[in-house]
């Protein structure tokens, strides 16, 4: 039987970093779906579009031919071809990435590539509906939160290794306004699945939080 593992949570619950060590330690692949709608956000401030205007975007996804493959290093994201993977960091194509996903046909054609992906190999994925919508059957369902502070703060370190300007105030504002964003939105708002196990690291370790995850694996395959 195919192993697919979803994860799902709000921006910063560290979503990334531990589904990278879980899908190590399972020897499986880690799909980041963020980075595809990051991709389409990238794209789209590229041609300086209105991402607001989502017939536009649409159609831009449309028209876009997106892979996804896995190195030695992790996970390579594509647009037509370019290796995009260095350029989808920043905070404006995270909000990019964030608007263009509210839109129904978009999430489609990505939702069709992920499922695509997940029924050729054992896969990770993490997201915002991957539980609830892109492995309805996943072997074990995952939602990992924490505190908005904290999920704030997290980010603030890193940020601060990167020399970046912001303030905490200004870091914990965008946790906010994107979590509002992701959660509030018509099509496929951001929420903890029926039967996905509730996973709140704000007290735990990065390890804590890797060994918490992989007993549920085990107890569900
Ligand atoms: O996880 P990451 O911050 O890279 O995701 C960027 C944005 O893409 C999120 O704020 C969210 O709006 C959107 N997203 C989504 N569904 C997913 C993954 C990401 O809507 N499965």
């Amino acid at each position: 039987m195919r192993l697919n593992v979803g994860i799902d949570g709000p921006v910063g619950a560290g979503k990334s970093t531990v589904a990278d060590a879980v899908a190590a330690k399972l020897g499986i692949l880690h799909l980041d779906t963020g980075a595809m709608y990051r991709a389409l956000g990238l794209t789209a401030l590229r041609r300086n579009m209105d991402v607001q205007n989502e017939q536009a975007i649409v159609a831009l996804c449309n028209s876009l031919n997106f892979a996804v493959t896995h190195e030695a290093d992790g996970q390579h994201t594509f647009v037509e071809g370019e290796d995009v993977t260095g350029l989808i960091r920043t905070q404006e194509v995270g909000m990019a990435a964030s608007t263009v996903s509210r839109y129904a046909e978009v999430r489609k054609a990505m939702v069709r590539l992920q499922q695509k992906l997940a029924s050729e190999t054992d896969m990770l994925l993490d997201g915002r509906d991957i539980c609830t919508t892109v492995l309805p059957d996943a072997t074990a369902k995952i939602y990992l939160t924490a505190s908005a502070e904290e999920r704030a703060r997290r980010r603030f370190l890193e940020l601060q290794k990167k020399n970046s300007p912001e303030t905490f105030e200004q870091v914990l504002e965008e946790v906010i306004k994107r979590d509002e964003q992701d959660m509030n939105r018509p099509v496929e708002p951001l929420r903890q699945a029926e039967d996905a196990v509730l996973v709140d690291s704000t007290n735990l370790t990065f390890d804590e939080v890797v060994d918490t995850i992989l007993r549920i694996v085990e107890e569900k395959r």
